[in-house]
């Protein structure tokens, strides 16, 4: 998605910054595919951005300019995103048929009705979909942006030296990194279910095609707060716990009882989103979830969304089709792939595309 004034580039850098790690990715297009440039994981502190957005825009800036400097970015144009539900509306929405031409004419009266901020308030954006059975009637995804949030995120990333391009969209970004490493297949739904620190984001596809998206503002902070009040240690120890590393006083397996009951939290809020999405369309169900984001390396928690939606669920592999030079660590690349699927999915994001 390309926001006013905005122009996309070729060869940007992939920026993911999410609200415990920055992630960084840039690819080279090679004979008809892609090969890894660049790949940078850096961690943050904290509640600097809490809830999308940005609390500490100091620290932040300091953040990512300590990454650009660790990972010896050069290229400045970069690609960001947004997500959660207090700052991103995605709908699917049915309109009378006009072209792309028009329907850019009328968005804002269209919108109005669906976007609970005052509409001066979001940049918009659309992608008409198709006809709709009704006739003289199409589906159009509607996006709805707070332009405050956008003008955090680009400030922060221009104080940082870069220079912000395109502002895309969490789950388009995911839909991307299927793009490129999944072959389509027309009678599956698939469901990306990204889950990070704070946020879930879930968008599935019908044969290749968005049908639903949803943000909830839950993720492995949970995890990570139930294990500070359980056992009294620090944020910086119950990451640790989390990761399987050893803590002083606690045991691993008292620790993983602890991360299995935080887990039910989130598996719930996950049923929810899918019986949302069974009850507002008329799509079969999901035939396979792709999980990616930080929550998915907790031990089980893929198999454990299996047991409960009875949906086979695997682990995205964001660099299934990108070649990776042998310059690259290939098993660290392999252990953090899955909190990198976003960042790809920016980083193959081109000038003028939608
Ligand atoms: N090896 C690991 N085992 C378990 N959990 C991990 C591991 N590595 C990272 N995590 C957890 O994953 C989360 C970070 O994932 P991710 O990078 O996808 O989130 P984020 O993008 O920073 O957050 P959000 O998008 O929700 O703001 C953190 O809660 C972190 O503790
Ligand atoms: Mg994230």
């Amino acid at each position: 998605m390309l926001f006013d004034g905005i122009f996309g580039g070729k060869g940007s850098i992939g920026l993911d910054i999410g609200s415990s790690y920055i992630k960084a990715v840039k690819l080279r297009e090679s004979k008809g595919g892609y090969e890894l440039e660049l790949c940078h994981l850096h961690s943050l502190p904290p509640e600097l951005i809490v809830d999308g957005s940005i609390i500490d825009s100091m620290r932040l800036v300091d953040s990512l300019k300590e990454m650009v400097r660790a990972a010896g970015i050069k290229v400045k144009d970069t690609t960001i995103s947004i997500s959660g539900h207090s700052s991103v509306i995605i709908k699917r929405i049915s309109l009378p048929e006009m072209s792309e031409e028009e329907l850019s004419e009328s968005i804002k009266f269209e919108a109005e009705q669906y976007v609970p901020f005052d509409i001066e308030d979001v940049n918009l954006d659309f992608q008409i979909i198709g006809p709709k059975d009704e006739p003289g009637q199409m589906d159009v995804i509607l996006v709805a942006v707070k332009k405050d949030i956008i003008n955090e995120y680009i400030q922060v990333v221009k104080e940082a030296g870069l220079n912000p391009i395109i502002v895309d969209i969490d789950s388009f970004a995911l839909e991307n990194m299927f793009g490129v490493n999944y072959e389509i297949e027309p009678g599956k739904n698939i469901a990306l279910l990204n889950i990070g620190a704070s946020t879930i984001n879930i968008s599935i596809l019908k044969g290749g095609i968005s049908v639903f998206t949803r943000d909830s503002s839950l993720g492995s902070n949970l995890h990570t707060e139930a294990l500070q009040r359980e056992f009294n240690i620090t944020y910086e120890l119950a990451e640790k716990l989390k990761r399987g590393e050893t803590v002083e006083n606690v045991s691993q397996e008292d620790a993983n009882g602890v991360i299995e009951s935080a887990s039910e939290e989130i598996l719930s809020e996950i049923s929810r989103s899918f019986d949302y999405y069974r009850s507002t369309t008329v799509h079969e169900d999901i035939s396979e979830v792709i999980l990616s984001g930080g929550c998915s390396l907790i031990r089980n928690f893929a198999s454990m969304i299996t047991e409960r939606s009875g949906i086979e669920t695997k682990i995205a592999e964001p660099f299934r089709n990108i070649r990776i030079p042998k310059k690259f660590d290939a098993a660290y690349i392999e252990e953090i792939a899955p909190m990198m699927a976003v960042a790809v999915g920016l980083a193959i994001r081109k000038q003028g595309d939608r």
